[in-house]
């Protein structure tokens, strides 16, 4: 297994926000965590990344336990961080941000640097724009190229979906399949339940704090307690994210992926 979450749980300050969530990923393979604003999606994300701490339970990744470790030894690790909304860096350019991808690591980038261009042609378009001035799709695109930069074993993707076009959200999901299929595992949250399921290879739900199902995906979207409460009649258009999803980066002044 190369990442294994032991029931884990994280405060912010006296909330309980995750109640003994565990979750397994297995080398090669997309898993999602769906569930409603709040359920602690975004929250296991930046617990797994390093950016906020746990108050107990274990996290074992490649083998090596980095429950205490801090969250740039992790980027080197080998887990990647494409963080919920944009997180470019708004002054530089395109090319410049992908280069920060790549902080921890040294040598040629080309390769990478190709491949990225390769995956969205959109950033190759627009090497020298300031990211700032790319679009929300754009952002995202730039954020996931970054991630993959650092050459991840495991690529961690907050809400990649999040307020796009449907024919982006159809591009953004085709390309993180291509990535896995080039040999990237994937850790997918997603609040559009419908594609997430449909990419992945399992699932876990998760309502407030703590995981409520975990099966093979497929499985889940036929799951009619699912389909009821996740995939509401098939509308899997993205939703509003509440006054959540402002707060979500106050913490994270800095983020390292
Ligand atoms: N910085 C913070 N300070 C205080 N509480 C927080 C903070 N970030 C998250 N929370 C709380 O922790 C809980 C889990 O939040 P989290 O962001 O992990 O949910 P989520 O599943 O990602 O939701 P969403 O789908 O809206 O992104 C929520 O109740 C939220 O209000
Ligand atoms: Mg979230």
């Amino acid at each position: 297994m190369l990442l294994e979450v032991s029931n884990i749980h994280v405060h912010y300050g006296k909330i309980e926000a995750l109640k003994g969530i565990s979750v397994e990923v297995n080398e090669g393979e997309i898993v999602t965590l769906i569930g409603a604003n709040g359920a602690g999606k975004t929250t296991t994300l930046k617990t797994i990344s390093g950016l906020r701490g746990l108050t107990s339970g274990r996290i074992i990744f490649d083998g090596r336990d980095i429950s205490r470790m801090p969250g740039h030894l992790r980027v080197i690790a080998g887990l990647g961080q494409a963080p919920e909304g944009r997180g470019v860096f708004p002054g530089m350019t395109v090319h410049d941000n992908l280069l920060m991808g790549a902080y921890t690591r040294s040598g040629d980038f080309t390769a990478e640097l190709n491949e990225a261009y390769e995956l969205f042609p959109r950033l190759a378009e627009r090497r020298n724009q300031a990211a700032g001035t790319m679009s929300g799709g754009e952002q995202q695109m730039l954020a996931i190229g970054r991630a993959l930069m650092a050459k991840p074993k495991v690529l961690l993707l907050d809400e990649p979906s999040m307020g796009l076009a449907p024919l982006l959200v159809q591009q953004i999901f085709s390309i993180i399949e291509e990535i896995n299929r080039r040999g990237t595992t994937v850790l997918l949250v997603e609040q559009n339940a419908q594609q997430a399921l449909k990419l992945a290879h399992r699932a876990y739900v998760l309502e407030t704090g703590k995981v409520v199902k975990s099966a093979p995906a497929d499985e889940l979207l036929n799951d009619p307690d699912v389909r009821a409460a996740y995939l509401g009649g098939g509308h899997d258009a993205p939703q509003d994210k509440g006054p959540d999803a402002a707060q979500d980066t106050s913490d994270t002044p800095n983020p390292k992926a």
